[in-house]
């Protein structure tokens, strides 16, 4: 796959976090056919990884327990590939030097899943190459970089809670938000998000309700009660499995249950990472082929 390959010794890295969606209402529809959405999101302790090295060519070498759902891929189609080449694009354009380099994706997360893997690996290339080329880029410009390659890219940049409206470029930070013990399960569906957009009934729905002043652990997950996520019921209509696993998570201790983005992973929201790890040794007992993972939001 990759003709050069440097030593972990030699590579310098960066997080890409899990992105779980809380809640996301669907407000309408543009002429172009993105939906308008409000959505609630936060980002896992638990995500992929990009390394990257100096290299006399450009490589990508993809490992990590999900890889081999991107093997079979073109990697030049890979988010990975098409922010480095976008970032040199803008880079040279204005006269900046961006040489080849050798990058490394830890792929942790399931691929296609409502959990930003894509785009929350696409963010990291970005913030590890302006890094990495030693590249001055506005803030401005990193946002439509960051847009240009997908609606969730701009809010990975964050990696902090947050409110996104528009088709999730408009981006407000939440303050004193908890970490939230967590456990997010996979039922080993690859859901496509066109799909799931398709199959939604009415882009008109109305908005969140406003979030609670004190936004600990009881407080979100009394909040998440009064909440919801649009793209729910068409993800069930599409991969019935969803709902075995939210009833797994339910029945784990789970002070609240959701599907995240357009699914099909599903998450709780535990009172302590000890019940959330209990949880996910549960979940994984009984479902041993699924994807678990308790983290705890940034
Ligand atoms: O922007 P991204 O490539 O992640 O979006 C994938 C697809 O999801 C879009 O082509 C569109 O069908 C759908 N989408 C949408 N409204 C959004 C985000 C995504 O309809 N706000």
């Amino acid at each position: 796959m990759a003709e050069t390959e440097a030593s972990p010794a030699e590579m310098t890295g960066e997080a890409a976090p899990a992105k779980i969606n809380l809640a996301l209402a669907v407000t309408g529809k543009r002429a172009d056919g993105y939906h308008l959405l409000e959505t609630l999101v936060v980002f896992a302790r638990h995500g992929d990884r990009i390394e990257v090295a100096e290299s006399s060519e450009d490589s990508l070498v993809i490992d990590g327990p999900h890889a081999d759902a991107l093997k079979d891929g073109d990697l030049s189609d890979n988010l990975v590939t098409r922010a480095r080449d976008r970032l040199r694009s803008h880079l040279r354009q204005s006269g900046k030097s961006a040489p080849p380099v050798a990058l490394r994706l830890e792929k942790n997360l399931p691929v296609a899943s409502g959990i930003g893997g894509g785009s929350a690996d696409a963010a990291a290339t970005l913030r590890l190459l302006i890094r990495f080329w030693n590249a001055a880029v506005s803030e401005q410009d990193l946002r439509v970089l960051a847009l240009s390659l997908g609606a969730d890219v701009p809010m990975c940049l964050e990696s902090a809670p947050l409110m996104a409206r528009g088709i999730g470029e408009d981006i407000e930070p939440v303050e004193d938000m908890a970490c939230l013990p967590m456990v997010l399960a996979n039922p080993g569906v690859a859901v496509s998000t066109p799909s799931v957009f398709k199959a939604l009934v009415s882009p008109d729905n109305p908005p969140l309700p406003p979030l609670p002043a004190t936004r600990g652990i009881a407080g979100m997950a009394g909040w998440m009660k009064t909440a919801r996520n649009d793209l729910a019921e068409p993800a069930l209509s599409l991969s019935p499995q969803i709902g075995t696993c939210l009833a797994a998570i339910r029945s784990s201790g789970a002070l609240v249950h959701a599907m995240s983005g357009s699914g099909a992973t599903c998450f709780g929201i535990y009172e302590s990472m000890e019940t959330a790890r209990q949880a996910a040794r549960q979940i994984g007992r009984e479902w041993p082929r699924w994807f678990v993972a308790a983290t705890e939001t940034r």
